[in-house]
């Protein structure tokens, strides 16, 4: 039988694991003409995951794949889910859960409301997701908790779905990319430049990596706090993923002691709070443009900020490949937030629009 993704065509055991398909995949991966000529060091590449579906793209469909697979083998009909009010994690929630026919609820928290986030708040509601704000962590953890035990129809998703389910998506995603290595569609890669957010996409990716057995070193740009998207909680996550795959074929080598050595988190793109833009990242939004790549500075302007950063500095050197892998959705949003006013929305948000103006 000819398996359908990539992971499963190099550990068939592993169709036992719950998957559904989520996203438009391989996305394409291209050199960046314009960006290889300016920074003048190495070769530049994108992996554009923006594209993973034309309603709404982005990182986090890969790990719906394998979390709403589980949400429906469970017979589930709603997610709860966690973020801030311009989450895209919860958009991509809202846009493809109810694809499978499952409601979406959001667990938000206050963010700077820069007009992307503004834009992704008018979409959660638009996609007919039901909101709630809360004052902080500890609010949002009860609220979560106390809705999972009055609904038993309700299945819980971890922030940004990084759990070990959803790590696999990136585990996927690496051996995807091997594939386009395989077909020459790529150069292997020297070094990858991704975001850590909840860092389950950098986990799974350096999982993956390594089990594809790929050269690529991993530098994952933080964009949360230090304290929590560490290097340590990142490999945490991928070891776990790894258990979870080796609980189903034990044939899967344990590489957890591997992965260390691949991987540099570095935070110094961060620009001291989640959600702030920083210089760099606003730097790279221009520069993107000019290979019609569309970033923002919550999370892809301050990975390619980074990368560039580090080409300046020579971390980067002159026969090296380098990609960029870009996970934020660049589909269009205005035809639905033309449709909206933001009055349409619960009135505990609509302070966040007329703060704005
Ligand atoms: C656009 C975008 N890129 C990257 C990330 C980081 O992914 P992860 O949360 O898996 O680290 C996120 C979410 O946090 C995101 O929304």
């Amino acid at each position: 039988m000819v398996q359908e993704i990539p992971l499963f065509r190099a550990y068939p055991k592993l169709v036992s694991v719950p998957w559904v398909s989520v996203v438009n995949s391989p996305t394409p991966v291209h050199k960046m003409e314009e960006l290889t000529r300016i920074l003048d060091n190495g070769e530049i590449w994108v992996k554009r995951d923006d594209l993973t579906h034309e309603t709404y793209g982005g990182n986090k469909l890969r790990k719906y794949e394998f979390v709403f697979a589980d949400v429906l083998k469970k017979e589930k009909k709603k997610i709860l889910t966690q973020g801030s009010i311009g989450t895209n994690h919860g958009l991509a929630t809202a846009v493809h859960a109810k694809r499978f026919g499952l409601k979406t609820h959001l667990f938000l928290l206050e963010q700077e409301p820069s007009p992307t986030v503004l834009e992704n708040l008018l979409c959660h509601h638009y996609f007919g997701a039901k909101l709630s704000l809360l004052k902080n962590k500890l609010h949002r953890k009860l609220a979560v908790k106390t809705k999972l035990l009055l609904d038993r129809k309700a299945y819980s998703v971890v922030i940004g779905a990084s759990s070990p389910l959803g790590t696999l998506g990136f585990v996927n995603a690496a051996f995807e990319l091997k594939e386009q290595i395989d077909k020459k569609l790529i150069p292997e890669p020297d070094k990858i430049f991704i975001t850590v957010g909840s860092f389950a996409t950098c986990a799974g990716l350096v999982l993956g990596l390594e089990l594809a057995q790929l050269k690529s070193q991993v530098i994952g740009i933080g964009v949360t706090d230090p304290s929590w998207s560490s290097k340590e909680a990142t490999l945490d996550l991928a070891t776990k993923a790894l258990e979870l795959m080796r609980s189903k074929d034990s044939s899967i080598p344990d590489v957890s002691k591997k992965l260390s050595k691949r991987l540099v988190v570095d935070h110094s793109y961060f620009g001291g709070k989640y959600g702030v833009s920083t210089e760099e990242a606003l730097e790279a939004i221009e520069l993107a443009k000019k290979d019609e790549l569309k970033l923002e500075y919550v999370y892809t302007g301050k990975t390619l900020g980074g990368l560039i950063d580090y080409s300046r500095k020579s971390k980067i050197s002159k026969n090296e490949v380098i990609l960029y892998w870009n996970t934020k959705s660049s589909a269009d949003l205005t035809p639905y937030v033309k449709e909206m006013k933001y009055q349409d929305l619960p009135k505990k948000f609509h302070k966040f629009f007329e703060e704005v103006q």
